[in-house]
């Protein structure tokens, strides 16, 4: 008996912690959509290149299709912090500051992100927030920040959990709700800790605009989509699509889709693989300056339906035939439907054959729309042929028959 108000006091600790200790709910419930500077424009970031980012995505239609956040990653910060140890945005690049950046996009609907990093430094050798925390996330509150991606250079002997763990904290004691962006390329295993932690995290090295290519730490986007899979083989068919759902997203990085090094048909596969497996759609080109037919793809609703599903499945490859040119990746979706995506893997065009029967956690008639093509091609009774260009994909959707 009387250790009872030891335990209560005990107990009341832990809970008190758990209550002030946590990232802020309700936020990225679907898989967060917008635009990135780091993949097309990296250092070259100033604050015109951003407000036109945000005109064209508003012309474009990319803000009503979604595509909300607009992110400024590595390079917008001076080489120094104050005297006070604040931040400092470069004063060539922002030369009336961040909240002014932000101001802008808010008023046009937009959300704005930023991008630092965990440790001392940035990967491109700019102040860190390691041991800046709080004044950090308050600078960020005050410039209205909603988004926050926190990369891994430079972190010394730091745990990950716990170094990212102060980050979430800081942001949430600041008061303002932040997207918590978590950037350590997977080196942690983030799924199995991140869901408290943070929105999403990045489960690889990062992205560059090819399609299988390796150029030193950077790899084309196929072997991104291959680790969902096979990170961690003992998790089972879905890989490590069972950590991801609402508020809590596997991030295979950003989306490489209308960059140069892609064809056509690999950007759609890429884009089209990308929703199958519910991850961020972060758009990594000059959108500014966008071919009509890729402004068609991003902003296409019945694709971008299959990435933002409510149901928040992270899709996995049902199949692999090396022999015959062909992977399918599957998603399950809301009210019993399913996307099905077929990809051609060899380097010519090739009919490629989906047999529905198997594909062995899609059970029972379906009735099959051809997303791209929007029109209907039958039913589940049989199979289905398609011709695809190399690398590109056949996308369907599956939607019961009702007896
Ligand atoms: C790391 C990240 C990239 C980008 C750069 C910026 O490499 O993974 O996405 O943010 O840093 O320096």
């Amino acid at each position: 008996m009387k250790k009872t108000p030891i335990l209560l006091f005990a107990l009341g600790l832990c809970l008190g912690v758990n209550a002030s200790a946590q990232k802020f709910p309700g936020l990225a419930l679907t898989p967060p959509m917008g635009w990135n500077s780091w993949n097309t424009f990296a250092a070259n970031i100033n604050e015109a290149l951003i407000k036109e980012t945000a005109d064209a995505m508003i012309a474009n239609g990319m803000r009503d299709a979604g595509y909300i956040y607009i992110v400024i990653d590595d390079c917008w910060e001076s080489k120094q912090r104050d005297a006070k140890g604040n931040l400092v945005p470069d004063p060539v690049k922002f030369p009336n500051g961040l909240k002014a950046v932000g101001d802008y996009l808010h008023s046009k609907g937009f959300k704005f992100g930023i991008h630092s990093c965990a440790g001392a430094k940035t990967c491109a050798g700019f102040p860190g927030g390691q041991g800046h925390e709080y004044q950090d996330a308050l600078s960020y509150a005050s410039w209205g920040i909603d988004f926050l991606k926190y990369d891994w250079c430079d972190h010394g002997t730091a745990d990950a959990r716990e170094t990212y763990k102060i980050m979430r904290d800081a942001l949430y004691t600041a008061g303002r709700p932040v997207v918590f962006s978590l950037c350590e390329w997977g080196s942690n295993k983030p799924w199995e800790w991140a869901a408290d932690v943070g929105h999403m995290w990045r489960t690889t090295g990062d992205i560059y605009d090819s399609y299988d290519g390796r150029k030193g730490w950077e790899s084309g986007w196929k072997r991104n989509l291959d680790l969902q899979y096979t990170l961690v083989e003992s998790n089972g068919p879905d890989g490590i699509g069972k950590y991801a759902g609402p508020g809590h997203w596997n991030d295979p990085d950003m989306l490489e889709v209308g960059n140069d090094g892609l064809t056509f048909g690999e950007s759609r596969a890429h884009f089209s693989l990308w929703c199958i497996v519910a991850a961020p759609l972060i758009a990594g080109n000059d959108v500014r300056h966008m071919k009509p037919e890729y402004r068609d793809m991003m902003t296409n609703k019945d694709v971008l339906a299959i990435d933002q599903d409510a149901l928040g499945k992270q899709g996995f490859r049902a199949l692999a035939e090396p022999g015959n040119s062909i992977e399918i990746w599957v998603k399950e979706l809301s009210n019993g439907e399913w996307a099905v995506c077929a990809l051609n893997t060899s380097m010519t065009v090739a009919d490629l054959t989906v047999h529905w029967n198997r594909l062995w956690t899609i059970q029972g008639l379906f009735q099959v729309t051809d997303v791209w093509a929007k029109k209907s091609v039958g039913d589940t009774s049989k199979p289905l042929t398609a011709r695809v260009d190399s690398h590109d994909v056949l996308l369907c959707r599956l939607t019961p028959v009702k007896k």
